[in-house]
């Protein structure tokens, strides 16, 4: 189990996802999968889940799973030329939860294949890892303007933006947390618990709760950084809204990279009826 959210975990029995070695399932696969002619039985894989902030859950399922290699060996002559411990790999969300460094996870898991190889006497495979979050979720940093805010005395302050779940849906769908940074203003004093809310018509649309920021402004921009993963490329156009521009930014220099949706464009597959 990588614990990670419920909604995020694919390496628990009850998951819709892979073959469990547990049920017996993984067994008939590669039986099944050994058996076909037009199939090379090159290795075995797994995905936990992701983001996985602990380095213990990679080298359990790598022994549980080489264990099962050799098993499969024996049985079916099984020659693991390849394995993948698949991704997962974490990035830092917020300031207080970091993740472990990349060659923490590099050297978890290569001790852990190298261990496992010797003590099932297995040969050691090609390792193949599969990073998405790692590579690239730090590279995107959402920016929104502050609309409307709402303050419920005792209770709590709303503060509105122009964008939310339709082009972040990782805090609506799985509770995800970030930091938020304003713009224009990132070392004030932050005396302010403020939740930042999405314009989109769900109670559910809030990209962070309760978060310290310096008394907000009407007009003012709030930066979500660590939004190159799993943002933009699960945006939809929920309730009909248009998805934002993006722009590449290096080195001092910037350029637009998609254009801000327009309104025609969400009509564009639209088929004109008499
Ligand atoms: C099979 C598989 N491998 C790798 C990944 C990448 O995960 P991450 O971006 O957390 O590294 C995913 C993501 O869903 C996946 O399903």
């Amino acid at each position: 189990d990588p614990h990670t959210h419920l909604l995020t975990t694919t390496g628990i029995l009850d998951s819709k996802f892979g073959f469990s070695i547990e049920t017996g399932d993984a067994e008939i696969a590669i039986e099944k999968a050994i058996a076909q002619p037009s199939l090379n039985t090159e290795g075995l894989h797994f995905h936990l889940g992701s983001p996985i902030f602990e380095l213990e859950p990679y080298s359990e399922a790598i022994d549980y799973v080489l264990e099962f290699a050799a098993r499969m060996r024996k049985k079916f002559g099984l020659e693991l030329k390849k394995f993948s411990p698949g991704g997962g790999f974490a990035v830092g969300y917020v300031t207080n939860i970091l993740p472990p460094g990349m060659g923490e996870y590099a050297s978890e898991i290569v001790t852990a294949i190298r261990s496992a190889c010797d003590r099932y006497g297995l040969d050691e495979p090609e390792l193949i890892v599969e990073p998405g979050r790692a590579i690239v979720g730090r590279s995107g940093v959402a920016v929104y303007t502050v609309g409307g805010i709402k303050t419920i005395p005792e209770v709590r302050t709303y503060v509105s933006v122009d964008g939310g779940m339709g082009d972040n849906i990782r805090p609506a769908l799985y509770e995800s947390e970030y930091a938020v940074v304003p713009v224009d203003r990132p070392l004030a004093e932050r005396n302010h618990t403020v939740t930042v809310a999405g314009k989109f018509c769900e109670s559910g649309d809030v990209l962070a709760r309760d978060v310290d920021l310096p008394e907000p402004e009407t007009g003012e921009l709030l930066a979500l950084p660590a939004s190159g993963a799993y943002c933009l490329m699960m945006a939809s156009n929920y309730n009909m809204q248009t998805r934002p521009a993006v722009v590449l930014v290096n080195q001092g220099t910037s350029r637009l990279i998609r254009r801000r949706e327009t309104y025609k464009d969400l009509l564009a597959s639209s088929i004109d009826f008499d």
